[in-house]
């Protein structure tokens, strides 16, 4: 009699742990969904993939005042990706600038950019991080003559000009604030279209107006609204279309970097946020910085 009461019991329990791993399943599957939304407002995080290369394997090479850096394999891979990282500590390379071994990260990754990332947004894009594929590649270790460049080249820039931005929980949902929060803390626009001094300082009083010699040697148009050397011609919906398609409102296609992080994230996201980065755009006083 005793067992025949029990069975229902052991049943039940068993259900619920079924039902809970379920869900718990469910969240993470959630969380990476939302996290790959992230990933695609982040350009894909672009600089982590050689053109035509595996993606998010990294081994870029960035060129830096007197050294070479590489940029990290973000699959989870655990000997040579971030499959040994924990949560913590990639949120730390982030939005800290700090490697899981202690050293200092180069300002080549915007992690003062990041800090300002919304927590909900952080803890998507690591979840989806998490579900990259493993795949193996050792990524090259910086290159330089110049000895302790690394701590040496921190410190100065931490000292000097370390802008971190106060840490928020929610992402503003519309209008210009979200497009705000998208262009400065996700997407990133600045950091090519806002040009840098030779200690690769950005220059906020050209905030976003362009570049002659942008990362790569690439030329970088002026995207202030200035009528003349920037897009103040352009309506909100030749941005977006930029944004989503690729094509410039004369059906030219874009090429370079910007080719490559529209092709890798930006055509993926939504149209209102494609349309409140182009509002935002056209809030940034206008700045005239012939570049072409
Ligand atoms: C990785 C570097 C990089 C990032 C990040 C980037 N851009 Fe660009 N952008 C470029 C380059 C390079 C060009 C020039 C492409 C060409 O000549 O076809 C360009 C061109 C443009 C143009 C066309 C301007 C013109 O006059 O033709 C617009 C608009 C633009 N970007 C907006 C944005 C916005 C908005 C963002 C952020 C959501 C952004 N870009 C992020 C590198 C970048």
């Amino acid at each position: 009699m005793k067992g025949n009461t029990c069975l229902p019991a052991i049943f039940v329990l068993l259900l619920f742990f079924a039902l809970k791993g379920i869900t718990a399943g469910q969240q993470q599957s959630e969380l990476a969904q939302r996290g790959e939304y992230v990933f695609a407002l982040a350009g894909g995080c672009a600089c982590h993939s050689v053109p035509k290369g595996t993606p998010h394997t990294g081994g870029r090479e960035f060129p830096i005042p007197m050294a070479k850096v590489y940029s990290t394999n973000l699959t989870a891979d655990k000997e040579t990706g971030l499959g040994q990282w924990s949560d913590q500590q990639i949120r730390d390379a982030m939005v800290k600038g700090r490697h899981r071994n202690g050293k200092r990260l180069l300002p080549v990754m915007p992690y003062e950019e990041y800090s300002g990332m919304a927590e909900e947004d952080l803890n998507a894009l690591i979840g989806y991080l998490r579900t990259l594929k493993p795949v193996r590649k050792e990524i090259p270790a910086l290159t330089t003559w110049l000895p302790f460049y690394r701590p040496l080249a921190t410190f100065v820039w931490s000292a000097l000009f370390n802008r971190a931005s106060n840490t928020r929980a929610k992402a503003p949902l519309a209008g210009v604030e979200r497009g705000r929060y998208i262009v400065e803390h996700v997407a990133l626009c600045g950091d090519c279209h806002t040009p840098r001094n030779f200690l690769g300082v950005p220059d906020r009083s050209l905030y976003l107006a362009g570049s002659k010699k942008g990362p790569f040697g690439e030329e970088i148009p002026n995207i202030t609204s200035d009528k003349e050397t920037g897009i103040g011609e352009w309506s909100r919906t030749d941005i977006a279309e930029l944004l989503l398609t690729g094509t410039k409102p004369d059906l030219d296609n874009i090429e370079g970097l910007m080719a490559e992080v529209v092709e890798a994230g930006y055509k993926k996201i939504r149209r209102e946020d494609a349309l409140a980065i182009a509002d935002y755009l056209k809030s940034v006083p206008p700045v005239k910085n012939k570049i072409k």
